[in-house]
């Protein structure tokens, strides 16, 4: 078995010959090499030139040694192709947040093809480059994610907009959504028709509800993305905040629960038996401790993770800007060592 194959399988709940990892934001601000792409081109100019994309996709792969590549692009490049203008300041600004029914009405489902094409040349321009070595990941967010941008048109604390929207005007939030999902499970497809092998639909905000508004209002779009997506290719679904919507999360489908620090990785895999495969979950501040303790928390979760189907090691969420590459490049050493078989 080589290092190729480690990360599908493990997606899979096939045999392994040691736990595979890769790293949320693997191609980042924390690499030099990265910082010294960025000095010369904008974050937007990176997602729209292929050969950018391509070049800082490759620069975690050997350096690290992990065992899975991500486009690198950003979760709202397929929202410029639904008609909105976005900035970065590093996080997404949006010239136009989406508010109203007139607001829903002028958007309209992209075509990846046709609005998005660099995006596909990325991939397959990527996929040429690594040769084989390891697989690669296409990504997109999930309908929730995304329309929580779009109405709040910035980051937020307590999304009041989108909040107000799906309480006091349920159509429009219904219409909103509806869109955004059609643009997903078309861009998500295109992906892997281009040659993406795995797909991570990332929830980042899926956690914010109780239980049961995610059931009503978050469920629905994210199964019906993930029973739109072409069966060959394994799907990660990734809702930080899952802890307590496990039984919920688990509904939406998918091979792989991506899974955060806030809930015990063996307590996760109890709950969702052998149905899925799990992806995480340390904390990503632990990469800001000494070398011996990142080694000592991957070596706990890599235990855990044998329990499961199949684990896929990774943070519970991106890693930060300021950890030194060197405990990266430990972290990855740590969970092959500790997950031989
Ligand atoms: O994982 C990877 O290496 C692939 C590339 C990737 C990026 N963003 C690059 C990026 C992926 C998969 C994303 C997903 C993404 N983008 C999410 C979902 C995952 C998560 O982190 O919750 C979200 C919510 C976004 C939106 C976004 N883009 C934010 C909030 C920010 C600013 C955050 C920050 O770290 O400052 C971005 C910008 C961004 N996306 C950067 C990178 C490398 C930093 C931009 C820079 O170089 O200046």
């Amino acid at each position: 078995m080589s290092r190729s194959d480690r990360f599908l399988n493990a997606c899979r709940g096939e045999p392994v010959d040691t736990t595979p990892v890769w790293i949320m934001r693997q191609a980042g601000r924390y690499l030099p090499e990265y910082r010294a792409v960025r000095a010369r081109h904008s974050f937007l100019d990176v997602c729209h030139q292929p050969e950018l994309a391509c070049e800082v996709t490759l620069q975690p792969i050997d350096r690290l040694g992990v065992d899975a590549a991500i486009l690198f692009s950003d979760i709202m490049i397929p929202l410029e192709g639904m008609g909105c203008r976005i900035a970065f300041d590093p996080g997404p600004v949006f010239a136009e947040p989406v508010r109203t029914a007139a607001d829903v009405d002028r958007l309209r489902p992209a075509e990846p093809e046709a609005d998005v094409p660099f995006v596909l040349d990325a991939v397959r321009l990527i996929r040429r480059e690594l040769g084989g070595r390891v697989p690669l990941i296409g990504f997109s967010g999930a309908p929730f994610t995304l329309a929580a941008y779009m109405v709040e048109g910035k980051g937020s604390r307590s999304f009041e907009n989108l909040k107000r929207m799906m309480y006091a005007a349920p159509d429009v939030y219904r219409a909103l959504m509806d869109k955004v999902t059609e643009t997903v499970i078309r861009y998500l497809n295109a992906q892997a028709a281009a040659g993406a092998q795995v797909l991570q639909v990332f929830d980042t905000w899926g956690g914010i509800l109780s239980p049961a508004d995610y059931a009503a209002y978050v469920l629905p779009y994210s199964r019906r993305v993930i029973a739109g997506l072409d069966r060959s290719v394994p799907v990660i679904h990734f809702v930080k905040g899952c802890g307590l919507l496990l039984d919920l999360v688990r509904q939406a489908g998918g091979d792989v629960l991506g899974i955060d620090w806030h809930i015990d990785l063996a307590d996760a895999i109890r709950q969702v038996g052998g149905a899925f495969s799990v992806q995480g979950n340390l904390d990503p501040t632990v990469l800001l401790g000494p070398e011996s303790l990142v080694r000592e928390r991957a070596a706990e979760i890599v235990a855990k993770g044998r329990a499961a189907r199949g684990h896929v090691f990774n943070l519970g969420h991106g890693i930060l800007p300021m950890v030194p590459p060197e405990n990266a490049e430990a972290l990855v050493d740590a969970v092959h060592e500790a997950g031989r078989r």
